[in-house]
């Protein structure tokens, strides 16, 4: 038996050492969490930074021996103070509450916060002016959208200079990222805001809008059963460090205060720091279930409201290049426009999604958002979908592996989710996993004919509408 004290130990030693300097690093006993730390920003579906999604494993740029020749991007807006329900359902009781802890005799300090709640004795709130900031794009979400503007055109560096006009509806947060993502390309870019006339590019990119039957409240029930179950533990936790009563929705709120906080000032929030992996992961699986039941698998008005987009960018890309897919005189002219992005809301990307089949799950339905439990295995993760400047893109790759005759080209379709790849279900046998581009076109055209009656089951055209 080797003792550690031997000189053939401490060689040993020496050249696990000197191995581990070398180019190739092994991984070691004591590295295999690989620095791991939990990071609760990657955990909050819909109010998070941007962060590049890992996806697959697949890579982010386009496979060996093809190209990129059109992408079409549907971006949501880039931060903003804070999402009006949210504000008003669950942060604005709590910042009231914690207001009335302010003593005058102590120069505006709050009192009796103790322990792991400590820091709101001086705590500002990052919305100070609900009035004019709620729905508005923060400084922090305008350097943002330039960030991910740049990524962009690094990432298509060809196809980006073609694009003349960008949609966003009328919201300022759309139109703000809007204009600051075109303030980063080289070129001159027109911002066209879409309008309900405008039906077919309306209905793609702000389907929700379009769409009467379409309501927020599914999932709302669910989320509040969760919710009222899932924070008992954390105020019976938290109560004694705070001096006024601690309601489920308080806790909420000061969860969804760490990511708008975050997105605000563009650090990490010390209220990130208040609450356990644990309590992160049941916060991000009641969101889950909530966008599932109102934008998701879960409301059977998803792949009706995803298909729109889908069918023209289908479309559009049909007629580009040689060969030729598909009835080409849908779409009028090729201006030689061959990177399109549109400016959208939370709900969208989700259709998309939907539509597609993507982060669906081989759970039975009943088995897919229990409210008694967490269901740890779901492929239903909006964190990764839909942070703010969240994405879906669309590529048309152009791929030659055995020549450079363009008679050769062969073309293929793969999305792309905040950066990664994202196969399709049931068409994955291109280049990097991606589907070739007549089946794509086939299976758009498939869906068109099951999910292409938005007007039915949006009831749009039943008169006895009042509330519009
Ligand atoms: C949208 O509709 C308006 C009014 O009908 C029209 O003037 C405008 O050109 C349309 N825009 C697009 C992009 O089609
Ligand atoms: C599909 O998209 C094309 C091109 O935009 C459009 O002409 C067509 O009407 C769309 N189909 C449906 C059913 O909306
Ligand atoms: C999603 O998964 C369920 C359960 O496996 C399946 O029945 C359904 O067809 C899937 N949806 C799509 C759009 O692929």
């Amino acid at each position: 038996m080797v003792q550690l004290t031997s000189p053939c130990a401490v060689l040993f030693a020496f050249q696990l050492i000197a191995l581990s300097a070398a180019a190739q690093v092994p991984l070691f006993p004591q590295s295999h969490s690989e620095g791991y730390q939990f990071k609760p920003l990657l955990h909050l579906p819909g109010i998070s930074p941007y962060f590049d999604a890992i996806g697959s494993g697949l890579d982010h740029g386009a496979p060996r021996n093809c190209e990129v020749t059109a992408a079409s991007y549907l971006i949501r807006h880039a931060a903003i103070y804070a999402n009006d329900d949210d504000y008003e359902k669950y942060m604005e009781p709590f910042l009231k509450k914690l207001d009335s802890t302010i003593s005058v005799a102590s120069g505006k300090k709050r009192k009796g916060w103790e322990g792991p709640l400590e820091f709101f004795k001086k705590w500002q709130t990052p919305i100070p002016d609900p009035d004019n900031q709620l729905e508005q794009i923060t400084p922090q979400g305008v350097k943002d959208s330039k960030a991910v503007g740049k990524h962009l055109m690094s990432r298509y560096p060809k196809l980006v200079p073609t694009t003349k006009r960008v949609y966003a509806d009328k919201k300022s947060r759309t139109q703000d990222t809007a204009k600051a993502f075109i303030k980063v390309f080289p070129q001159k870019v027109e911002l066209v805001e879409m309008r309900v006339e405008n039906k077919t590019s309306f209905y793609a990119q702000v389907p929700h809008k379009a769409c009467n039957a379409f309501t927020k409240k599914p999932g709302d029930d669910e989320l509040k059963q969760w919710m009222n179950t899932y924070t008992l533990p954390i105020i019976a936790r938290l109560q004694r460090f705070s001096p006024v009563e601690l309601e489920p929705t308080d806790i909420m709120g000061l969860q969804m205060m760490c990511g708008y906080e975050s997105a605000i000032n563009g650090k990490v929030s010390d209220i990130c720091h208040v609450f356990t992996d644990a309590e992160w992961m049941s916060y991000e699986y009641g969101w889950d279930m909530k966008y599932s039941l109102m934008v998701g698998h879960g409301n059977p008005l998803s792949n009706y409201l995803g298909f729109p987009w889908l069918n023209t960018t289908s479309e559009l890309m049909a007629k580009f290049h040689a060969p030729k897919h598909g009835d080409t005189t849908k779409i009028p002219n090729d201006d030689g426009e061959r990177f399109f992005l549109s400016f959208t809301h939370r709900e969208v990307p989700p259709f998309i999604a939907t539509a597609l089949g993507l982060f669906n799950s081989s759970n039975a339905a009943n088995e897919e958002f229990p409210l008694d439990r967490i269901n740890w295995a779901r492929s239903w993760r909006m964190a990764e979908l839909i942070p703010f400047l969240g994405h879906i893109g669309i590529e048309k790759l152009t791929c030659n592996r055995v020549s450079i005759d363009p008679e050769d080209d062969k073309e293929y379709i793969r999305i792309i989710a905040n950066s990664a790849p994202r196969p399709l279900p049931g068409c994955q046998s291109g280049p990097g996993a991606s589907c070739p581009f007549d089946q794509f076109y086939e299976m758009i055209q498939n869906g068109m004919e099951k999910y292409g009656d938005f007007d039915g089951v949006c009831r749009n055209n039943e008169k006895d509408k009042t509330e519009l």
